[in-house]
């Protein structure tokens, strides 16, 4: 099984990191196909917490190769800050590989993702602030800057006043903030092209290679499902294509040779910043899933929004993405609970809806309809095998299953990489 993808199935967060680093002493490559510093892996490794943003998680295995693929947006001053803390650790990411074809994001960027968003006012995303969807905006504009480009002085420069030609009549005139000056911005993205330099590779070659020697290949995705530019709950969505079809156009391995396709959802639900969210709790049981998941962003420190599983997502996730396997985490979450609710359909204005709805103001009226399944209270964090799971968690599992379409491969019972329950092994 040489090319796995594994993706959020839900709105992020869902332990992605986790899952992949599980992965890496059978993978050779680990590529991060889409987004950027949005992201936040948080892996515990014999009690060492680690948290990643740029880099994929496979770093952390020695022998893997870590990929940044062609269609992540790279923050040159954040993807060394984060070689050097995990340099300092130990950890050896001398391997690391980045496509020349990968966009940078700028000093505007961070500052227009800001901006905008201020201006957006009660219509905000609640973007990260890292400058991701500026940086996406300029790729799809034409007027991006990408890796290759750091390589020439003269073209560099051309590129960045291509770009910041619009940009500061908008900072200027719209947002009333200063203009920014071509040679800043040269000055400040020069400073790493040097040390990137022996990183930077063709890295669709490289990879098509590795699958032709029959290496194996994860690809890790930022985000999630309803979090993808295209099939999330758009405008509250990220710029990136955060589903199976991204790692392909993000990496440039073609279709035909992805094996498996990993959905990983948390056994109930968050989501951090703005936009629909039928399962959500602002009571007193989504503060608790809260301090009991450690629901605090990775990346940002916001407090996450919690509610119920919500299998008509799963099964939207399933289809979107074709996916062949589901990894389900934080089970060890919900021990303790007497019943534990998951939404099986939504009532939208008085009408059962047992799929997604395909219309937004649908999907903003929807209401979940719940069924109870019964809770467990023995602690399951030393389950390793299904059956050391007392019969009700076994039963939460297979009720999942049957609603989301999709099999269950392993269970999350733990933070640590050990504390897992694996039904099919993923590799
Ligand atoms: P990602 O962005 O999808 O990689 O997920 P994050 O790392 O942002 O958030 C997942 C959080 O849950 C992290 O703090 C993980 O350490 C933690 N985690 C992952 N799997 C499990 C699990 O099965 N049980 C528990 N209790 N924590 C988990
Ligand atoms: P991982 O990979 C959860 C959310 C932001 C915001 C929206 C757009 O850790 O699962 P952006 O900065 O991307 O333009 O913000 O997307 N968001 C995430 N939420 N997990 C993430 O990544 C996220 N990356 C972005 O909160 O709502
Ligand atoms: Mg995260």
């Amino acid at each position: 099984m040489p090319a796995v993808v594994v993706l959020g199935a839900q709105w992020g967060d869902e332990g992605k990191g986790k899952a992949t680093d599980q992965l890496g002493d059978r993978t050779d490559y680990v590529v991060k196909f889409n987004g950027g510093n949005n992201a936040g892996h948080t892996v515990v490794i014999e009690g060492e917490k680690y948290a990643l943003h740029l880099l994929p998680s496979g770093i952390l295995s020695p022998g893997v190769v870590p990929v940044i693929g062609n269609g992540v947006v790279i923050d040159l001053e954040v993807l060394f800050s984060e070689v050097d803390a995990l340099e300092a650790r130990g950890v050896d990411t001398s391997r690391l590989l980045v496509s020349s074809a990968a966009h940078v994001i700028a000093p505007y960027h961070r500052t227009l993702d800001k901006v905008t968003e201020r201006f957006l006012g009660k219509r905000r995303i609640g973007t990260t602030g890292r400058g991701i969807g500026p940086a996406y905006a300029d790729k799809i504009n034409r007027v991006g800057v990408r890796i290759q480009d750091l390589f020439d002085e003269n073209i560099l420069r051309q590129k960045v006043e291509g770009a910041l030609d619009q940009k500061n009549h908008l900072l200027l005139k719209v947002y009333n903030r200063r203009a920014i000056t071509v040679d800043e911005t040269v000055e400040d993205l020069l400073r790493f092209a040097e040390r990137l330099r022996p990183h930077v590779a063709d890295t669709p070659l490289v990879l098509n290679a590795a699958l032709d020697e029959r290496r194996t290949v994860v690809f890790e995705a930022g985000q999630a499902t309803m979090l993808d530019v295209d099939h999330g709950t758009y405008p509250f969505v990220t710029s990136s294509s955060a589903t199976a079809g991204g790692a392909c156009t993000g990496s440039g391995v073609g279709p035909t040779r992805i094996d498996r396709v990993v959905g990983v959802a948390k056994a109930y639900t968050t989501r951090v910043g703005e936009g629909p969210y039928p399962t959500e709790l602002s009571d007193a049981d989504g503060e608790w899933l809260r301090q009991t998941g450690g629901e605090f962003g990775t990346t940002t420190g916001r407090p996450r929004r919690t509610g119920w599983y919500d299998a008509v997502v799963a099964r939207y996730a399933s289809r979107i993405n074709g996916l062949t396997d589901l990894v389900v985490t934080k089970l060890d979450v919900l021990t303790g609970r007497d019943r534990i609710p998951v939404a099986v359909a939504y009532d939208v204005d008085g009408r059962r809806v047992d799929e997604m709805p395909d219309d937004q103001s649908d999907f903003h009226h929807a209401t979940p309809v719940y069924e109870l399944l019964d809770g467990w209270t023995e602690d399951i964090s030393g389950a390793r095998d299904f059956d050391d799971l007392p019969k009700a968690a076994q039963r939460y599992l297979l009720e999942l299953e049957a609603m989301s379409g999709t099999r269950i491969s392993s269970v999350g019972v733990g933070p640590g990489r050990e504390a897992t329950v694996i039904r099919h092994e993923l590799l």
